[in-house]
């Protein structure tokens, strides 16, 4: 089985940004406008991450969600499936619903009741034909079910593709998949609220993903984490595929010296199957646009971004552990300061992304400098970015 390890070699011969290279103008992490031309280009276009499929744990789980203004409805049914829908009634487009609904059997309008089963088909017209005629001549219902939106769940991650004219999940992801196929990332699993957390940053998306594929702030901004995961420890992970083509883009670095969570002495159960090379290796990768995801020996994570604005973004974390060690009472203190651990690192970058987005307000910031090597991570997301905006034709994109 070709391990990751030969990946990391290969990366040591990897991206290298030039004097040439330049970024994103300013105005894509400032202007509304710029909005709807960048979730056309960048998300929905492609495949973005919604949620997490434990977002709706039981059958019946209806979760409104908003994707850069799209409403979408994320919907477990009665058979386990996890099912995407556009939040609107098919009627005269009422939103379906704007809060969480656990355990529905139906989703029903609330404007005038029209009801649809959670496989999106319309099964319930009351007072259609008059009071209490729920049928009337010259109107097909089944013509009339919610419209699906194209969706895929990996890693526990629900994936969706707006436009429906993607590439397949199963080939845009085989670079990742290949790449981390020792982790066996099926053997992980999200637990209950001791491994989920939110936070809302005041800075655009991008940004939080440009600084989670760099380890170059860590002297800086990780004093802790820098003593035993020093920046040296560190190498970059970017795989940059063609133009056009259909593979995922990603990029991110991985430590050599991951030291395994633990708590009160405590420690989470690691991977039966996984090689030794790479017991003490973590791989950090933002597989864009916008999910951001981590792989160690005993726990991995996802933080799935929300673009709330321009300049607002929710961070949407979910952490998950190898079989029982995600919801086993035995495993509760390790899992609560693995959180803890995650949440000082997390919280030490928000000043970093919050810096940069007041930054891109001054004319004086053009793009600013790509260093050859710490910032090639983040160069390749910048060229994911700008080879979509030129795709649509969008000027000014570069
Ligand atoms: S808008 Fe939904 S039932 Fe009329
Ligand atoms: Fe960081």
């Amino acid at each position: 089985m070709p391990l990751p390890v030969a990946a990391m070699d290969a990366d040591k011969a990897g991206v290298v940004a030039t004097a040439d290279d330049r970024g994103l103008a300013n105005r894509w992490y400032t202007d509304a406008d710029a909005w709807d031309a960048e979730r056309d280009a960048l998300f929905a276009r492609g495949w973005a991450c919604l949620g997490h499929e434990g977002e709706v744990a039981a059958p019946g789980d209806v979760l409104p969600k908003d994707l850069m203004g799209l409403p979408l409805l994320l919907v477990r049914t009665k058979a386990g499936t996890v099912n995407v829908f556009h939040n609107v009634c098919r009627h005269r487009g009422m939103k379906l619903a704007d809060k969480p609904c656990p355990g529905r059997g139906r989703i029903i309008c609330p404007y005038h009741a029209w009801s649809y089963d959670l496989d999106g088909t319309l099964c319930a017209t009351p007072h259609i034909g008059g009071e209490k005629v729920h049928e009337v001549a010259g109107f097909d219902r089944s013509r009339w079910g919610l419209l699906p939106v194209r969706s895929a769940v990996w890693f526990g991650l629900v994936f969706v593709n707006i436009d429906g004219a993607a590439p397949p999940f199963e080939q845009v992801i085989a670079p990742l998949a290949r790449r981390w196929q020792a982790w066996s990332l099926d053997g992980f699993r999200l637990g209950g609220a001791d491994c989920r957390w939110a936070l809302e940053v005041r800075a655009n998306w991008k940004l939080a993903v440009e600084n989670y594929c760099e380890a170059y702030h860590l002297p800086m901004v990780h004093p802790g984490l820098n003593q035993y995961s020093r920046l040296g420890d560190h190498y970059n992970i970017t795989h940059q595929g063609r133009a056009e083509g259909p593979e995922a883009w990603f990029a991110g670095q991985g430590t050599r010296v991951y030291n395994p969570a633990r708590g009160d002495g405590e420690c989470l159960a690691p991977l039966p199957d996984l090689p030794p090379a790479l017991h003490r290796v973590g791989e950090y990768v933002a597989l864009f646009p916008n999910a951001l995801l981590g792989v160690h020996i005993d726990q991995a994570f996802a933080m799935v971004l929300e673009p709330q604005a321009p300049d607002r973004t929710v961070e949407r974390v979910f952490l998950a552990y190898v079989g029982d060690a995600a919801t086993d009472p035995a495993f509760a203190g390790a899992r609560a300061a693995n959180l803890r651990a995650w949440q000082d690192v997390f919280v030490e970058d928000v000043f970093a992304v919050e810096g940069m987005q007041a930054g891109r307000h001054s004319p004086a910031f053009d793009g600013g400098a790509f260093t050859p090597l710490m910032d090639a991570p983040t160069l390749v997301f910048h060229r994911w970015a700008q080879a979509r905006l030129v795709a649509e034709r969008i000027a000014g994109a570069g």
